[in-house]
């Protein structure tokens, strides 16, 4: 395969030698190895409440060997899917507008960098971009790309650059009064569309996986955590949360995949409840920073366990 346009962006991007047949999914996957953690490009294309992407290293050492095709059902970020870029993959997130951006970013890039240029670094414009989803039916008069820049742009601009709504499903995070925040990442999102050219992206519930997944399949679940505690839940990426109930929905759905023969991993809280309903499987423990709470006791270090069924 003689590399594109694109690639050739990526590979000078990269600094290599970009003129010779090579194929562009297995170059940057031996560099991720080689690294040990995401190169230059590409990378989430977004910042997310529970990224992995500090936890890679230690994802690394459990990951199976060999799969054939790779599903992510709480795609989020993708920071694990950018860090392996397996040829074959399908991601399901129920949250609309962060798959919207998937899908523009896969079959619309370049109307998408051109609306991204267009976005301000003010106060008042950014509050003015955040109130659309106030009124349905203004938003709704939005297309899919302007809705995809309006989230990466809020998620660039915004306060910790997170993306956050309230239980009416309105984006909430208020203005980051960052310097030059970076909303209009063109390296990247070239990249990212580049590796997203074969991949199915599904808007719904994780259990649609179990329509796709078949024997040795690798599907990473990367759920909402279990709250460590009271004052620990950070679960708003839609206005449904995540509950216990989700929690032993999403076991029985592990389960199957178990007895299907696919190669399963799971991230969660190291909780009781979780290590419980896990019992039978190998529980590994890593070690993760957490800063999301406003609860001193959930900054630092903190215990995490995934879950492996190989
Ligand atoms: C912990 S985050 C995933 C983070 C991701 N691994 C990363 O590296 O950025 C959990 C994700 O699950 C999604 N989610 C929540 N409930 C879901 C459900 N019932 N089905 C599918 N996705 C869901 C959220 O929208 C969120 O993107």
């Amino acid at each position: 395969m003689r590399a594109n346009k694109f690639q050739r962006n990526i590979f000078n991007y990269l600094g290599e030698d970009n003129d010779n047949d090579v194929s562009l999914r297995n170059f940057i996957r031996r560099k991720n190895k080689k690294v040990k953690k995401i190169v230059g490009v590409p990378h989430p294309f977004i910042k997310w409440a529970g990224g992995k992407k500090q936890l890679l290293e230690q994802i690394n050492k459990y990951l199976p060997k060999n799969f054939n095709k790779y599903l992510e059902p709480f795609i989020g970020g993708g920071a694990l899917f950018f860090y392996l870029l397996p040829n074959k993959a399908i991601l399901i997130d129920n949250n609309e507008e962060l798959i919207n951006c998937y899908r523009v970013i896969q079959n619309k890039i370049g109307e998408l960098i051109n609306s991204l240029k267009k976005h301000k670094n003010e106060k008042d414009y950014f509050y003015k971009i955040r109130s659309i989803d106030r009124n349905l039916v203004e938003f709704k008069k939005l297309s899919d790309v302007e809705r995809a820049s309006r989230m990466i742009y809020l998620n660039r601009s915004c306060f910790n650059g997170l993306y956050r709504v309230n239980s009416k499903g309105e984006f909430n995070v208020p203005f980051g009064k960052y310097e030059n925040p970076k909303f209009c990442d063109k390296e990247n999102l070239l990249a990212v569309n580049t590796v997203l050219k074969d991949i199915q992206i599904i808007n719904g519930d994780f259990k649609e996986c179990l329509e796709l997944a078949e024997k040795d399949d690798f599907i990473y679940f990367d759920p909402p955590y279990q709250p460590i505690s009271a004052t620990a839940n950070f679960t708003s990426y839609t206005k449904e949360n995540f509950n216990k109930e989700d929690q032993v929905r999403l076991f029985k759905v592990y389960e199957e995949l178990d007895n299907r023969g696919c190669k399963v991993m799971l991230s969660n809280s190291y909780n009781e409840f979780i290590l419980d309903l896990y019992k039978k499987y190998d529980l590994k423990t890593v070690h993760a920073k957490r800063a999301i709470n406003s609860d001193a006791s959930g900054r630092g270090q903190i215990k995490e366990v995934l879950i492996i069924n190989y």
